[in-house]
C-alpha cells in the first residue's frame, strides 16, 4: 500500500490536482495496486482555516506518507500578509522539513505545441531538458535575513551560503540524471563574482572528475545561461544550478515550450519528495475550468516514475497527455484556431482515457 499527501492549496491548485489525482487512482486500478490519499491544507487556505500557512498537522501528515502531490499555493488575498504568514513560507516549510534538496524540473516540447512558443519552430522543436535546481540552501534559507534597522535606517538583508556537502549531493543529482539522458551537464553559477559560485564551480568539478567521466561537463555564467536558453536551447540537456538561479531559469525554460502550464516537477531527498507543476496558482483564472491540467498530471506520472518506481506507466501518461495534444484538445492556454476547446476536467478525462 502507498499513501500519498494531497495538499491541493489555493487558486486553480484545487482544480488541477483533482485530475492530477484522477490518474494516480487509473495508475492505481492500473498497477492492482491500493492507493490511499490523505488530503491536506497548506497555503492561503490553511492560514483562513488555521491560521497559519502550514499547520503541524498537515507537515506531521506529510512525513508520514510516502509522497507528497502539491496544487500550488498564494494569491493577492494574502500578500499583505509578515513575512512568517505568506502561504509562500507552506512552500519554504515543506522543503526544508522533508529536506527536498534537489528540485527536477523537465522542460519538453510536445510537437504538437510547436506553434504555441513564443520562438520560432525551428528554435524549439524537439527541446528537452531538465533543470537541476538546489532547493533548499542558498540565499532562500541563508542567515541574517531580514530587514534590520541600524541607527534608524533599515536595510534588506539576504545572505547566499552553500557547504561543500549541499553543493557535492545536487552534484550527484544532476550527474545521475544526465547518465540516463544524453550525459551532458551544464552548470550555471556567476563564478566571476559569487564567492558561492567560486566553491561550488570547484566541487561540480570535483565531484564531476572523481565519479562521472563519461559525462560532458560545461560552466555558465547565469546571464550567459539566460541568453543561451532563448538564442539555442536545444543545446543543454541538464543545467545544474542552485536555488535562486534555477527558480529564475526553470520558469524561462518552461515558457520556451509554449506554456508554463505544461511542465511537472519533483523535489526530492533522501527520505521524501513532492510533486508539484511548475506553475503558480493563478487566481486570476482560478475556478473557471480554464487551467490546464497537465503540468499536475505528469507531476503525477513522475511521483509514478520515482516514488512508486513504475517508468514504463509514468511513460505511458506522457504518451497519452501527447496523443490528446496531438489530437488537437486544448485548454485555454495553448488553445490556437482549429484546436477543440477543453476544459482542465474534460482535458483530465481525455488523458485517463487515452492511459
Ligand atoms: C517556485 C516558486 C517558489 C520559489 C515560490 C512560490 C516560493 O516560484 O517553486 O519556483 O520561488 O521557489
Ligand atoms: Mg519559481
Amino acid at each position: 500500500m502507498f499513501k500519498i499527501a494531497v495538499i491541493p492549496g489555493d487558486g486553480i491548485g484545487t482544480e488541477v490536482t483533482s485530475q492530477a489525482v484522477r490518474i494516480l487512482k487509473k495508475a492505481s486500478r492500473i498497477l492492482n495496486e491500493q492507493i490511499d490519499f490523505v488530503d491536506l491544507k497548506a497555503g492561503g487556505i490553511a492560514i483562513d482555516t488555521f491560521g497559519k500557512p502550514l499547520p503541524e498537522q498537515t507537515l506531521s501528515t506529510a512525513l508520514a506518507c510516502d509522497a507528497v502531490l502539491l496544487g500550488a499555493v498564494g494569491g493577492p488575498k494574502w500578500d499583505n500578509l509578515p513575512y512568517e504568514l505568506k502561504p509562500e513560507q507552506a512552500l519554504l516549510g515543506l522543503r526544508k522539513s522533508l529536506e527536498l534538496y534537489a528540485n527536477i524540473r523537465p522542460a519538453i516540447m510536445f510537437d504538437a505545441l510547436t506553434a504555441s512558443s513564443s520562438l520560432k519552430p525551428d528554435i524549439v522543436k524537439g527541446i528537452d531538458m531538465v533543470v537541476v535546481r538546489e532547493l533548499t540552501g542558498g540565499i532562500y534559507f541563508g542567515r541574517p535575513a531580514g530587514i534590520l534597522e541600524e541607527d534608524g535606517i533599515r536595510r534588506g538583508v539576504n545572505t547566499m551560503t552553500y557547504s561543500e556537502p549541499e553543493i557535492e549531493r545536487i552534484t550527484h543529482t544532476a550527474f545521475k540524471l544526465a547518465k540516463s539522458r544524453n550525459k551532458h551537464v551544464t552548470s550555471v553559477d556567476k563564478a566571476n563574482i559569487l564567492h558561492t559560485s567560486m566553491l561550488w564551480r570547484e566541487i561540480v568539478n570535483k565531484v564531476a572528475k572523481e565519479n562521472y567521466s563519461d559525462v560532458r561537463l560545461d560552466h555558465m555564467y547565469v546571464d550567459n545561461a539566460s541568453m543561451q536558453l532563448i538564442r539555442n536551447p536545444k543545446q543543454f540537456d541538464v543545467i545544474l544550478t542552485e536555488n535562486m538561479f534555477g527558480d529564475i531559469l526553470s520558469d524561462e525554460a518552461s515558457m520556451l515550450t509554449g506554456s508554463i502550464g505544461m511542465l511537472p516537477s519533483a523535489s526530492i531527498g533522501g527520505k521524501h519528495a513532492l510533486y508539484e507543476p511548475v506553475h503558480g496558482s493563478a487566481p486570476d483564472i482560478a475556478g473557471r475550468g480554464l487551467a490546464n491540467p497537465v503540468a499536475s498530471i505528469l507531476s503525477a506520472a513522475m511521483l509514478l516514475e520515482y516514488s512508486i518506481k513504475q517508468k514504463e506507466l509514468a511513460r505511458k501518461i506522457f504518451q497519452a497527455a501527447e496523443k490528446v495534444l496531438n489530437e488537437g484538445y486544448r485548454t485555454a492556454d495553448i488553445a490556437t484556431d482549429g484546436t477543440t476547446r477543453l476544459t482542465t476536467e474534460q482535458m483530465g478525462e481525455k488523458i485517463e482515457a487515452a492511459i
